[in-house]
């Protein structure tokens, strides 16, 4: 049975004016990754990571989806069961236009986690104040849900999964800084790439020059604009009439 992969990154929320990560305007320009989002910045300074969390927290409570949550939402509910859609990204945007199977990979926003049972609790959109007690073991400590720098991600082991089951990969907003696209589309016949940038792979000795020369197709547009060239892609793939 065919079945697609989509790997989505920070630029699948950009449109809706959450900052991606290395884009100019991006977070790591305003702030130090390592003091923000790391195991030693979190050991060294818990309340400035809280309070960067608390801050990204609030501000997510007045971002909506944009078109492409939508879109990739109804392709998750038109074709269920044939779909793995794995985010990098924290927000609750695809929850927001009704996805019910999104995969994060780096965690949630609007959860927090004990640090002795590991037990994930929802918060909603309000800050984390310190006197949160684990609703499963009653332990005080307690975090953000992020995967931070240094940290294993546990809900990795859903790349390898999906990308054994799938027959079309699809990358989008994301700059495979963290997971390297390149080394995932080599794995596919078919494959599509989204980005209004092109982006030059990291090493000199990388036979190609840009990440897009490892894939299929690719769509060099914001993630909204997109979704139209996208749908035809996945309605040729599953062999469709038009
Ligand atoms: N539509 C599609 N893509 C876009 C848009 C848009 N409107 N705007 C920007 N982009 C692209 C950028 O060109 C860039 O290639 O999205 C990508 C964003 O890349 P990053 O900022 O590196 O974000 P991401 O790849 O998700 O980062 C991976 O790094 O910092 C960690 O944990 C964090 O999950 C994050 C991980």
């Amino acid at each position: 049975m065919k079945r697609i992969m989509i790997l989505s990154g920070a630029g699948l929320s950009a449109e809706s004016g959450i900052s991606t990560f290395r884009d100019s305007d991006g977070l790591w320009e305003n702030y130090n990754v390592m003091d923000v989002c790391s195991t030693q910045g979190w050991i060294k300074d818990r309340q400035l990571v809280t309070d960067f969390y608390n801050k990204r927290r609030s501000e997510l409570e007045s971002k909506n989806p944009n078109h492409a949550h939508e879109v990739l939402a109804q392709i998750e509910s038109k074709y269920r069961g044939r779909i793995f859609h794995l985010t990098q990204n924290i927000d609750n945007l695809m929850e927001k236009a009704g996805s019910k199977e999104i995969i994060h990979l780096h965690g949630t926003l609007t959860d927090l986690r004990c640090e002795a049972c590991t037990e994930v609790f929802n918060l909603g959109y309000a800050a984390q104040t310190g006197s949160e007690v684990c609703p499963q073991c009653g332990n005080k400590r307690i975090r953000h849900n992020v995967v931070m720098f240094g940290e294993s991600a546990p809900e990795y082991v859903h790349i390898t999964n999906s990308m054994k089951q799938s027959t079309l990969f699809i990358a989008i907003g994301t700059s495979g800084a963290v997971i390297d696209i390149t080394q995932i589309a080599k794995e596919f016949k078919h494959s599509i790439l989204i980005d209004p940038k092109r982006q030059a792979t990291s090493s000199s000795y990388d036979p190609h020059q840009y990440i897009d020369e490892y894939f299929e197709h690719f769509i060099q547009k914001k993630a909204s604009a997109a979704m139209d060239e996208m749908l035809e892609i996945i309605g040729n793939h599953f062999g469709e009439k038009k």
